[in-house]
């Protein structure tokens, strides 16, 4: 089959090392793609906000399934735009609109929670209106205060203050406007202490889904988990502590009751979920829905996915997953960003990268923020490469990682040194 991937990130780079791993892939297209996508199919040059272009890609490419690989194109209706015409229709890897609220709208998501059992903080939503209601319900909780702006709020609507000062200043700023639109809502929840992971299902619509490999994710800029929030600056899995027992319980209590809650809601979502979780004393809740593959999280789970994602993805899209399994590799893997200068406050691009290695056995240097400049391999993102490996356990694929990126050169690169070592630390 012919697929099109939307996207630009390392989580692109990484899908598209997989489908074109697989024999059922005949042309891959990834729109735009970066500096690296280019290796494992054709880059075209078209936003995939864009929907005219993409229209005008699926017809002049014959293609037969598109991969979303983030969630602005899901959130502005790009499966229900193609459903709607009156055109030859490719299988689509991501949820409709009503499926991509779960991310798009957090008083959305902890309503669909509330109303399916899902375990996840208390909380409750205010707007302008009754901003004094919301004062009064900061002074019921412990601090710290976690609010939440409601709408899509580029990774940065999340604010954690330590005091109930702080935390009724922020109430106001959000509601002021500080998020424009996104934060006309806000969400206070309870804060949940524990450790996080992400856990990801690819569903069919139809009730039928599976669990790929859990990560957890880095998203601190320093070293320690210090530091401004970043994209995320690496990635491990397997992760120790979701061990068996914990996932058993994420898939009874969470993943399955949020796939029958979306049947139960008519909501068709055929695609990944993405289930940010924490492991509170033994039991784990939600902290977020996301309706894509995390990044960086997918950089490290697509070289453990042992089955052949594009059969996968096409019996979702499709609506059935029947029977396919989808086989784990047991080899760990980790994933390493190196990021500018400077991020992920302002940052210089266009500086030249050099020591970048072919994919070998173990390694694979996934491209996020890059872009060519003729021959030339430049910077042009914050995060610039997503060093994953394979090792026998996770303390191994980090070592490969970091002995790649030793090799690898541009100017004010940066990269976090602990990755993965609170992990190891709980395997002692
Ligand atoms: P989100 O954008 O919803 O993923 O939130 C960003 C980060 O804020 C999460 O990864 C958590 O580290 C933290 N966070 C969000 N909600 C809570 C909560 N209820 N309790 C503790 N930490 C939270
Ligand atoms: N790694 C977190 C995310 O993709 O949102």
């Amino acid at each position: 089959m012919n697929i099109l991937l939307l996207g630009s990130g390392g989580r692109e780079a990484a899908l598209a090392w997989k489908i074109s791993s697989s024999p059922l892939c005949d042309k891959l297209y990834i729109a735009p793609g970066n500096g690296g996508t280019g290796s494992f199919g054709t880059n075209i040059d078209a936003s995939p906000l864009d929907f005219e272009a993409i229209g005008r890609i699926i017809a002049e490419k014959a293609i037969d399934m598109v991969v979303v690989g983030n969630e602005d194109p899901l959130v502005a209706g790009i499966v229900d735009h193609f459903k709607a015409l009156d055109a030859a229709k490719p299988l689509f890897v991501g949820p409709e609109k009503a499926g991509a609220m779960l991310e798009a709208s957090k008083d959305h998501a902890k309503r669909f929670m509330a109303r399916h059992g899902i375990p996840t903080a208390a909380y409750r939503t205010f707007t302008p209106e009754t901003i004094d209601e919301g004062y009064a319900f900061l002074e019921t909780l412990t601090p710290p205060y976690v609010l939440k702006a409601d709408g899509l709020a580029a990774g940065k609507g999340v604010i954690i203050p330590e005091t109930l000062a702080e935390a009724k200043a922020t109430l106001a700023e959000m509601l002021g406007g500080k998020f424009g639109a996104a934060s006309s809502h806000v969400v206070i929840e309870e804060f949940l202490k524990g450790i996080e992971c992400s856990v990801f299902a690819l569903t069919d619509g139809h009730g039928g889904y599976r669990l790929l490999p859990v990560a957890k994710d880095y998203k601190r800029i320093g070293e320690g988990d210090t530091g401004l929030n970043t994209g995320g600056m690496g990635a491990v899995s397997p992760v120790v502590f979701a061990d068996a027992e914990f996932m058993k319980k994420v898939d009874e209590r969470i993943v399955r009751p949020t796939v029958e809650g979306l049947l139960k809601d008519g909501t068709d979502y055929r695609g990944f979920i993405f289930f940010g979780l924490i492991k509170v004393g033994n039991e784990p809740m939600v902290i977020e829905y996301n309706v894509r593959m995390g990044d960086p999280e997918t950089e490290a789970v697509m070289l453990r996915v042992a089955s052949d994602l594009v059969e996968l993805m096409a019996a979702a899209a499709k609506g059935d997953l029947g029977n396919l399994p989808l086989d784990i590799d047991p080899r760990a893997a980790a994933t390493v960003m190196a990021v500018s200068g400077g991020y992920p406050e302002s940052y210089p691009k266009g500086l030249e990268i050099t020591g970048v290695p072919a994919p070998t056995e173990t390694t694979v240097v996934f491209h996020a923020g890059t872009r060519l400049d003729g021959p030339a391999l430049v910077t042009s993102g914050g995060r610039v490469l997503a060093v994953s490996s394979y090792g026998a356990t996770p303390a191994e694929a980090l070592a490969a990682s970091y002995a790649t990126l030793d090799a690898i050169r541009f100017d004010g690169m940066y990269f976090r040194r602990d990755i993965g070592q609170d992990l190891l630390a709980l395997e002692k």
